[in-house]
């Protein structure tokens, strides 16, 4: 039984994948050696940058620095002045901006996607400008290559810009390469269409802050263009980007608090600096998660938070560990085929989908949950049918105790078939929570690559579908 509470009220409750459940505490202490390892070598990256035999896709030596993102100023990833700019530039779009559209995939887009979720919720763009207090409306493109979203998106620009005398859209294009198939191709067309369109646009660029000969190509067309940059700065992988420029800067276009959420991430590091699992919440998620897969074969990661916001928490978290675990060569060079299956999933809606399939399906999955304590936007079921049985229950409950009982529910009937859950309670969705969160899931990997001796940090294995893509893309320009 374990449960780790942090001072802000961040709760890591582990009791029911420690314990009497799953991993016991005879496995873990046996394990303790590993651990140490592990933790010795976290620390020891924090010193120097650098992680056991990690390159770059292209096999030069390159550092792993995503956990000095939260230290502002220190180091000089994030600084005070350039956080200080991009607010400013977010300022400058209030009220000018009629939209943003923002062109990124995986790493690039999914970070974004949940600081604007979790900010703005999912009725932002149908809002009034004035209850958006003038901040522009929010769109993601190229995430995808679909013709019929970007058909659909241009339809749309087309029919607001009619109603007004001028429309104003930004174009922000996040590629750390550069080169990016879907984000650059969605970017190339919409300006194009919409310049044909008459309506007004401007580029913002987001990517490697490289010069010289290592330039990305997206860099010199903003420097040619003289577009704005944003940052995603060397040593920071696109799937722990969301605290460098390229998540922030969507956070700032809607209000969301940056500094808040660098306090969390920054918080929760400072949390995680123990070797004793009983403290360091990243280091005992890892190693749970470790023995849960290796000593009981729960190879499955079902990630469940309660909140429909969060749902893209649970896309982006599906990235990170498939990404950063899913691994054929181990560090020494040994076929591992190292990895947990990431699922997302949300509560409650997916109790009355995937539930079933949890509960008495093969004994090969934990469940993460994600709940939250305070709900700042609440509702009670008014007493009308309290006379009703089946119905009465209902009457004079908030939702939010719906969903936190629900959750309660779900863990205690997987717990009676000795089935792992657990899960992370937030006090509440801000920022600083989100933060927190995050950063603990980015470290947490970090923790589990040490200990199933795989690099969490790159991505061979996307490597490879991509040369057959450009290599057919190319074909099509010589026929
Ligand atoms: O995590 C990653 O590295 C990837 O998912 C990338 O973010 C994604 O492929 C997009 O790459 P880029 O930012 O270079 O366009």
């Amino acid at each position: 039984m374990i449960q780790i509470s942090l001072a802000s009220g961040f709760v890591f409750d582990a009791a029911n994948v420690y314990g009497k459940i799953c991993v016991t505490a005879e496995e873990m202490a046996v394990f303790s050696p590993q651990l140490r390892q592990a933790h010795a070598a976290i620390c020891a990256m924090r010193e120097s940058g650098e992680a056991k035999v990690h390159v770059s896709k292209d096999g030069a030596p390159e550092k792993v620095l995503f956990y000095r993102l939260p230290y502002v100023g220190d180091r000089g990833l994030n600084t005070p002045e350039r956080l200080a700019y991009m607010e400013a530039f977010a300022e400058k779009a209030r009220g000018r901006v009629d939209a943003v559209i923002l062109y990124g995939v995986g790493g690039s887009y999914l970070g974004g996607k949940v600081l604007f979720d979790a900010h703005c919720g999912t009725l932002w763009n149908l809002l009034p400008e004035a209850e958006r207090h003038g901040r522009p409306k929010i769109f993601f493109a190229g995430n995808n290559a679909d013709p019929r979203s970007l058909s659909e998106l241009l339809r749309f620009f087309r029919a607001e810009a009619a109603q007004k005398d001028e429309y104003r859209v930004m174009h922000v294009v996040i590629s750390k390469s550069g080169t990016t198939i879907e984000p650059m191709a969605g970017y190339i067309i919409m300006e194009a269409e919409l310049q044909r369109s008459a309506i007004a646009t401007e580029t913002v660029a987001v990517t490697s802050p490289a010069g010289g000969a290592d330039e990305t190509l997206l860099h010199r067309l903003a420097r040619e263009a003289n577009w704005p940059v944003f940052f995603i700065p060397d040593g920071v992988g696109g799937r722990f980007s969301v605290f460098s420029e390229a998540g922030l800067l969507t956070g700032a276009l809607t209000g969301f608090s940056l500094r808040s959420f660098l306090d969390g991430a920054r918080a929760m590091d400072k949390a995680c600096r123990s070797d004793d699992i009983t403290e360091n919440p990243a280091l005992l998620n890892g190693a749970l998660k470790y023995l849960a897969a290796k000593n009981h074969g729960r190879s499955i990661e079902v990630f469940m938070p309660y909140a429909d916001c969060l749902k893209s928490l649970s896309e982006w978290y599906v990235q990170l560990l498939a990404e950063s675990l899913g691994k054929r060569l181990d560090r020494n060079g040994q076929v591992v085929n190292y990895g947990r299956t990431p699922v997302a999933a949300v509560g409650t809606t997916d109790m009355h989908a995937q539930t079933q399939e949890h509960q008495e399906g093969p004994q090969d999955k934990i469940i993460q949950f994600v709940s939250l304590g305070d709900w700042q936007a609440d509702l009670i079921v008014p007493e009308t049918y309290n006379r009703h049985a089946g119905l009465d229950m209902l009457s004079g409950v908030p939702l939010s105790r719906i969903m936190s009982e629900a959750c309660r529910a779900n863990a205690a009937a997987l717990a009676e078939d000795n089935r792992p859950s657990a899960n992370y309670i937030l006090p509440e969705l801000n920022a600083f929570h989100l933060g927190e969160l995050m950063y603990l899931l980015c470290l947490s990997v970090a923790y589990e690559g040490e200990l199933a001796d795989v690099d969490a940090f790159d991505q061979p294995g996307v490597e490879i579908y991509k040369r057959h893509l450009r290599a057919s893309l190319k074909a099509l320009q010589t026929r």
